[in-house]
């Protein structure tokens, strides 16, 4: 047996670094005032360490900048193209490619082609501009998550699968003909970003097939799902995961795709589908909002940077450190009593601050309060996924979320060990006085995703 060691180290070495923005807690007082107490208004010089999001986030490696200058900028049948086609056609197996910008431009095309009023479509859970993009067609966007999902503190492997018995009970309520497609969101980033099983796949995928319900994957961060497969799932520890990924692609008949996440690169997406009339039809919109079907909105040379994302995101000592570093976190954020979504997923750590702040009720946002917290003690951006993304007002009545939840999501390749240590100080330094924190209130809002555009104010004690 080769000798393992505990200290995680990055399997890499860096050759560009930027510098962060440090910042005295003056600065970050009147920052934070200016912005509404809306981490999305901050200017990001003034964020220290931004765990706002993974998406587009990533480090690019030497291979994928070295690709960038290969990017071939022909309008039409760019050999980078091909070179991007064949890629995603070897992973996933399905036969047509179309590049897009970036996920949620996959999600309005394929809606486009397939939605529309009295259609209902089924996922584990829509991430939230794929529900909206179902939506604005007058379609519904119905959510099955096995209901252990919803159990935060309880640890459980695979708690981003789909109920398939609610599934089998919807269909037959609901009839397949109105049920254009089924999503499986992998890893389910709305719940925790917990992956879902193969065994979960498989079983979804025979009732899609015997219903006739095209399955289509949201594979945002399919390499993380499958290396989580490969940890956790009985039968799988011996495979490499890239024909972990591959086996679990095999169950659906298309993706959608965000680059942004798994195929490490600052923008990009895909649509991948076997149904030549969706694709004839998708095509269409494609050209029309996004550009030519060998570019799709993007640069010849980010089809490149793409292409090479997607090999090196399944290389398994970078899946091993990634989920190992966010592990970590997960475990030093436990031992100073901060209630967690158990376990760690493969992107981020979820704090529960229902719990964490229970003094501070839904309608004075105790995820922003925390959110706030943690970038006035620190300059640390973490995003609210609770009541200031989900609750609603109407007729003047206040519908909290079902969850109060702040994501410390990890940008790929980009934080060093030493950042994850110093996040955990900081959270220990927090639990140490979380009485004295205080909610906010609503001062602006607008209809849709108002949580990027909000401003808010601290109550007043
Ligand atoms: N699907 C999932 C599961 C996502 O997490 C996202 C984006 C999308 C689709 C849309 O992709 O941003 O490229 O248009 N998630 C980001 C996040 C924004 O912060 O979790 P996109």
């Amino acid at each position: 047996m080769p000798r393992t060691w505990n200290t995680i180290i990055e399997p890499f070495k860096i050759k560009a670094v930027e510098p962060l923005g440090f910042t005295t807690r003056r600065e970050r007082e009147r920052a934070l005032k200016e912005a509404g107490y809306n981490v999305f208004a901050l200017p990001a010089d003034k964020v220290l360490i931004d765990l706002l999001t993974d998406s587009g986030t990533s480090a690019m490696s030497a291979e994928q900048w070295a690709a960038l200058m290969r990017g071939d900028e022909s309008y039409a049948g760019a050999r980078s193209f091909y070179a991007f086609e064949k890629v995603v056609r070897d992973l996933t197996g399905y036969s047509y490619v179309l590049p897009v910008h970036q996920g949620r431009a996959a999600e309005r095309i394929l809606m486009s082609v397939i939605g529309g009023p009295g259609k209902t479509v089924i996922a584990n859970s829509h991430f939230d501009t794929t529900r909206a993009n179902v939506e604005v067609t007058g379609a519904a966007a119905l959510d099955l998550p096995v209901a252990e999902a919803w159990d935060f503190g309880h640890a459980a492997p695979f708690k981003g699968d789909m109920d398939v018995a609610a599934l089998k009970a919807k269909i037959a309520e609901i009839g397949a003909s109105r049920i254009p497609m089924i999503v499986m969101t992998l890893t389910n980033n709305s719940l925790g970003g917990q992956p879902a099983s193969m065994r979960n796949l498989r079983e979804v995928s025979a009732v899609a097939r015997r219903h006739k319900i095209p399955l289509i994957i949201d594979a945002a961060r399919f390499a993380e799902n499958a290396f989580l497969i490969k940890k956790r799932e009985p039968g799988f520890s011996h495979r490499p995961v890239r024909d972990i990924a591959r086996e679990m692609f095999s169950y659906a008949s298309g993706c959608m795709m965000s680059a942004k996440k798994d195929a490490l690169v600052n923008i990009g997406g895909f649509l991948a589908l076997n149904d030549a009339q969706w694709v004839a039809k998708a095509r269409e919109v494609l050209i029309l909002g996004e550009g030519f079907p060998t570019y799709g909105g993007l640069a010849g040379r980010d089809l490149e940077a793409m292409a090479v994302g997607l090999v090196e995101v399944l290389d398994e000592a970078y899946l091993t450190y990634r989920l190992r570093s966010i592990e970590d976190l997960g475990e030093g954020l436990r031992s100073c009593g901060v209630p967690i979504v158990e376990p760690p997923g493969g992107h981020a750590v979820y704090v529960n601050a229902k719990e964490f702040l229970a003094r501070i009720p839904p309608d004075r946002y105790p995820g922003q309060a925390l959110v706030c917290e943690l970038y006035l003690t620190a300059g640390i951006r973490a995003v609210e996924i609770g009541s200031l993304m989900f609750g609603r007002r109407r007729g003047g009545r206040f519908e909290p979320a079902p969850m109060e939840l702040v994501r410390l999501a990890i940008p790929r390749r980009v934080y060093t060990q030493s950042h994850i240590d110093f996040v955990i100080e900081v959270f220990s330094d927090i639990a140490a006085r979380r009485d004295r924190i205080r909610g906010l209130r609503l001062v602006e809002s607008s209809p849709t995703l108002s949580h990027f555009t909000a401003r808010l104010a601290p109550e007043r004690s």
